[in-house]
């Protein structure tokens, strides 16, 4: 029998991280998928760091970064450039990722080249059309244009079939990032970075990086920030600062140099992931580290007032504290202060999925549904 050709399309780094494991799955597969990589680099160093992690070696790098870039240039660049990468690999399966401007644009250009496009991680959804900005469209639109979901939990099932997704066409297998979380702490504990924190103090991981926390929300995180550590000698804060200038302006300019808060290059994902693991708490406005914490027993503030992750809020483990900074505050020192309320929100939860998520897309794409002959009806 004929191989199915896929072609996993990947651009930033939580893409990378959360596509890993899938490449490595169906590259297991080859006796009946023939797999092919494409990574638009819209991310150069943050995605370069995931793929050499995992070993991935892209067959196609569009290589498209540029620094400051905006999203229409983003988006067209990507468009064009992918339907050449189409032309000549001839995929029967597109499959892409979440909800960043590469998934979009690729899958966009996948419709116009009539190639059935799988989503990895359908369904998620704030319903504001603005929060996350652009990602809740990026996401909307990705579902629209897809055949296949792959939904990380039931909730976004739900969402999916409101939206008019076929029930058959959907197969829910947690999030694949669980996959990556759980195959990482196990296999690179050598890879813990100590980065010169001190061993008796409490601290808080923090990451920041959203477009619609850009400007006086981002502002007020870091005062919040310089107003937890000064309140509190037993905390240090670590930062490993994202790579998009108009974060690093803000950040530096507010936080650099101040006593016990070390402000760091993207790390790694071995290490950050071992850094989670080894945190009292952590603070951030990312997607992916809302899905990872709750499985090592974390408790995250999130710097936003909406999530199209709900599950762990739900757990107790993810608290929602936007980017007021009295609100940040009061979060964090109700966490350094209560230990009751501490420890219901460090209970170690897996709503997000249990590490098989990339076997049960690749055996679903084998067995199941998508064979070559079901491609030609989408
Ligand atoms: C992008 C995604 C966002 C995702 C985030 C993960 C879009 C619109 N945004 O946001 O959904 O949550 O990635 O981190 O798709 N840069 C570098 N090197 C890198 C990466 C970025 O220098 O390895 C700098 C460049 O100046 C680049 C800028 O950061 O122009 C912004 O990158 P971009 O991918 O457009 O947006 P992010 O904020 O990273
Ligand atoms: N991450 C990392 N190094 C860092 C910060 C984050 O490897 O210095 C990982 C993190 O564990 C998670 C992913 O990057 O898996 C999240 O990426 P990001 O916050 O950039 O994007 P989002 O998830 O919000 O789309």
């Amino acid at each position: 029998m004929a191989k199915i050709k896929t072609l996993t399309v990947i651009g930033t780094r939580p893409e990378a991280i959360k596509m890993a494991p899938l490449v490595k799955e169906l590259e297991k597969n080859n006796d009946s998928i023939e797999s092919y990589v494409c990574i638009t680099a819209q991310h150069r160093q943050m995605l370069d760091q995931v793929l050499s992690l995992f070993k991935i070696e892209p067959d196609y790098d569009l290589n498209i970064m540029k620094d400051n870039q905006d999203l229409w240039s983003l988006t067209s660049n990507i468009l064009l450039r992918m339907k050449d990468v189409y032309e000549e690999v001839k995929p029967d399966l597109v499959l892409v990722h979440g909800d960043t401007t590469t998934t979009l644009a690729a899958s966009l250009s996948a419709f116009y080249a009539k190639i059935p496009v799988g989503h990895v991680e359908a369904g998620l959804r704030t319903f504001d059309k603005y929060y996350p900005f652009p990602e809740e469209i990026n996401r909307v639109v990705t579902d629209a244009i897809s055949s296949f979901y792959f939904a990380p939990t039931e909730g976004s099932k739900i969402n999916l079939l409101n939206s008019g997704a076929k029930e058959e066409s959907i197969l829910v297998t947690g999030n694949t990032v669980i996959d990556s979380l759980l195959y990482t702490v196990e296999n690179h504990k050598d890879k813990f970075n100590h980065l010169g924190l001190d061993n008796n103090l409490k601290t808080i991981l923090l990451t920041s990086h959203r477009r619609e926390n850009f400007g006086k929300p981002l502002e007020n995180v870091c005062e919040a920030i310089l107003d937890v550590v000064h309140n509190n000698p037993e905390v240090q804060v670590v930062f490993p600062v994202h790579l998009n200038p108009v974060v690093r302006k803000v950040v530096y300019e507010k936080l650099d140099g101040q006593e016990r808060i070390h402000l760091i290059e993207p790390l790694d994902y071995a290490p950050f992931a071992l850094l989670m693991q080894s945190s009292y708490l952590i603070i951030t406005d990312s997607g992916g580290i809302q899905e990872e914490a709750p499985s090592l027993g974390k408790p995250v503030l999130v710097l936003r007032e909406e999530t199209e992750r709900p599950e762990a809020v739900k757990h107790g483990t993810v608290k929602l504290v936007g980017t007021d900074k009295n609100k940040i505050i009061d979060s964090v020192q109700e966490l350094l202060t209560n230990q009751e309320v501490y420890n219901k929100m460090s209970k170690s939860i897996n709503p997000y999925g249990d590490g098989l998520a990339s076997k049960r897309i690749v055996d679903f794409i084998k067995e199941n549904k998508i064979c070559k002959q079901n491609l030609k009806l989408f």
